[in-house]
């Protein structure tokens, strides 16, 4: 089915899709939510690891935080909800630079992005599309890569986002990570997130994160744990089940037809001209 034909799912807001999850009014009083200095963000454009991301911070030990739902999910009262949590918040999001409330930016949270590779991305979006009944399910492969392409999905342009993010890329409070090198050298990104959060970890600690926080580990816990309402960390759903696909790099090859790989790397080419990100991205 397509998007027009399931309005009720998702609406506009500021040009950008959310899903009805994240309420209008919400959205327009993120400017009021009242973040502290020691908050922690984990923002992504969604697919792009966020899951990961959180329980690696999670498992971390001694880091005395709670994870919370996202900002932008719900309603108006998620700022008090918010404002109850006695403990250093971290705070998952998808929006963009923009769109993050103003007290973040004024009191300069320490901020998370991960990114990935946008192909990878678009293909793990397709699949979340198709079983999470909160998102319009898309018939196609080649429907669905329209729709991304042009940037009529949750969340938006993957490239506008990125682009968003990647401005701030150097600011001191910012740290950047990618899916990839995650996938690569765990450890590696496991020290750049833990010297970031200013925690000191051991050897052995950063070793039982790693096994922890293994795709088949996580994938077998989200079944285990049967969707803990309480551990919601992507605004389109609350069901754990939905997100541990295959957690690989390079899936994109058994989507992409070549013409889709011309007419996406074309794309690509053109908005990430000027992006360091988009050059990392190629390597
Ligand atoms: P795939 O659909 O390609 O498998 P998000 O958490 O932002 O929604 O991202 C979901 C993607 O991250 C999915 O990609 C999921 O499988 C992958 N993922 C989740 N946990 C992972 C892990 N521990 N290691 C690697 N990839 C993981």
């Amino acid at each position: 089915m397509s998007s027009e034909s399931q309005p009720s799912l998702l609406h506009k807001y500021r040009g950008v899709i959310f899903s009805v999850m994240s309420s209008e009014e919400l959205l327009g009083s993120l400017d009021s939510f009242d973040a502290r200095e020691d908050d922690i963000f984990l923002v992504s454009y969604p697919k792009s690891g966020t899951h990961w991301l959180a329980e690696v911070i999670e498992r971390i030990p001694n880091a005395g935080i709670t994870l919370t739902s996202p900002v932008e999910l719900g309603d108006i009262s998620k700022f008090e909800e918010l404002r109850m949590v006695p403990k250093r918040r971290v705070i998952p999001t998808h929006l963009n630079y923009e769109m993050l409330p103003v007290t973040v930016k004024q009191k300069q949270c320490k901020i998370i992005y991960i990114v990935r590779n946008p192909k990878d991305t678009a293909v793990s979006m397709f699949h979340y599309y198709r079983d999470n009944p909160n998102l319009p399910s898309t018939e196609t492969w080649a429907a669905f890569l329209e729709l991304f392409l042009k940037g009529d999905v949750v969340y938006g342009s993957w490239f506008d986002h990125v682009l968003s993010w990647e401005e701030h890329k150097n600011d001191k409070n910012v740290l950047f990570l990618f899916y990839e090198e995650m996938k690569k050298d765990f450890v590696k990104s496991l020290k750049k997130i833990t010297a970031f959060l200013g925690i000191d970890v051991n050897d052995s600690e950063m070793g039982k994160i790693a096994r922890s926080t293994s795709f088949s580990e996580m994938k077998s816990n989200a079944a285990k744990e049967n969707c803990d309402p309480n551990h919601v960390i992507c605004a389109l759903t609350s069901n754990r089940n939905l997100v541990f696909r295959k957690g690989v790099v390079g899936d994109w090859i058994n989507y992409f037809t070549p013409k889709q790989n011309r007419a996406f790397d074309e794309l690509f080419t053109e908005k990430m001209r000027n992006s360091e990100v988009g050059r990392h991205l190629k390597e």
